[in-house]
């Protein structure tokens, strides 16, 4: 078989491990060929390929980002997208395609899948936010680099007896801020699944301040007041309709500032997050899903995303896997909630 491959959305940590198991298996395995198409579903539908061998994948499993390239280019907001996709993978020669992406991503393959496209689904977000596999690659790599950031944000804080707030990524999902702030310690940790109140917020500032501490507020870049709207830096939307997401720091820095008087800065991580080299559990995730997502191919079991369920790598139908956002439940923001003030 020839299998293109393409890497699409956000791009996050392990995509190259992913790009390099499926291709190692597959070539030494299964006999198989394989073309990468660059920059998402832009490749396809443009008809712009890279070529992809053992040779193209050697050293790449430690190197963040992808070869292959990304982007948010979605397929069906294009005009006759699918049949110009359609007759690309004809002119390539290819009989099928390992997507590797997010919700948006899979949601193309989904789409793609049933209007007649051979696909199979490889999920991957720092966001960790897709219901059917309990973790992605990529969110363990964020949440590390959040942790570092506010191990050291700690120190500095209490120095100055500051109050410092990290905003971290993960779109309406709060895990990267729920991990991040539990393992660093946060005072509070703000997640879009619960809107927060500034007034309890200053009080934990200040029942900090009273164990003579310096608080650290890590805050997702979804989460929102109570009452409040959204806080967004613009207001313009991509090829899937997301708005960008940033500023909800900047917001708490001036009212905590305004209600306690006390000194307050806002950090926000943003692109850090998906940058660099993806931690030991990222590769390892990474390698399995590949593995297992060129086995399908060779299978012919399309339509179907690979999944990690415990230490397991399953498929799950890929309308299934981007059927619900994967969010916090009640119950795991109460363990935080335990350490907050
Ligand atoms: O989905 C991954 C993610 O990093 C989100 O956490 C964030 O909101 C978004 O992508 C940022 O997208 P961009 O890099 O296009 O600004």
């Amino acid at each position: 078989m020839r299998i293109g491959v393409l890497t699409g959305g956000g791009d996050c940590p392990g995509l190259n491990a992913v790009i390099r198991a499926v291709v190692r298996k597959g070539e030494s395995v299964y006999g198989h060929h394989f073309v990468g198409y660059r920059d998402g579903w832009r490749g396809p539908l443009t008809g712009d390929t890279v070529a992809l061998d053992t040779a193209a994948v050697r050293g790449i499993l430690p190197r963040g980002g992808t070869i292959l390239g990304s982007s948010r280019t979605n397929p069906y907001a294009a005009v006759d997208g699918v049949d110009l996709i359609r007759r690309n993978l004809a002119a390539d020669g290819v009989d099928a395609i390992i997507a590797i992406g997010g919700e948006d991503t899979l949601g193309v393959a989904a789409r793609l899948h049933a209007d007649g496209v051979a696909v199979v689904g490889v999920p991957k977000t720092i966001d960790n936010d897709l219901s059917a596999t309990d973790y992605t690659f990529g969110f363990d790599t964020a949440v590390n680099i959040a942790t570092e950031a506010v191990d050291r944000l700690h120190t500095t804080a209490e120095s100055h007896h500051r109050v410092l707030i990290v905003e971290v990524m993960g779109r309406h999902a709060g895990w990267i801020a729920l991990h991040s702030g539990m393992a660093g310690g946060a005072n509070v940790i703000l997640i879009p699944e619960r809107p927060f109140d500034f007034d309890k917020v200053c009080a934990f500032v200040e029942s900090r301040f009273a164990t003579h501490y310096a608080p650290i507020i890590v805050v997702a870049e979804g989460a929102t007041p109570i009452a409040g709207t959204m806080a967004t830096s613009d207001t313009e939307l991509d090829a899937f309709g997301h708005v960008r997401l940033q500023g909800i720091a900047a917001v708490l820095e001036t009212e905590i500032r305004g209600r306690t008087g006390r000194d307050a800065r806002a950090t926000v991580l943003g692109h850090l997050q998906r940058g660099g080299t993806p931690t030991a559990f990222d590769r390892w995730l990474a390698t399995r899903f590949g593995l297992h997502a060129v086995d399908a191919v060779h299978e012919g079991d399309f339509g179907v995303m690979v999944a990690l369920h415990g230490t397991r790598i399953d498929r799950v139908p890929l309308a299934e896997a981007i059927g619900e956002l994967k969010t916090v439940p009640a119950e795991l923001y109460a363990e935080a909630a335990v350490f907050f003030g």
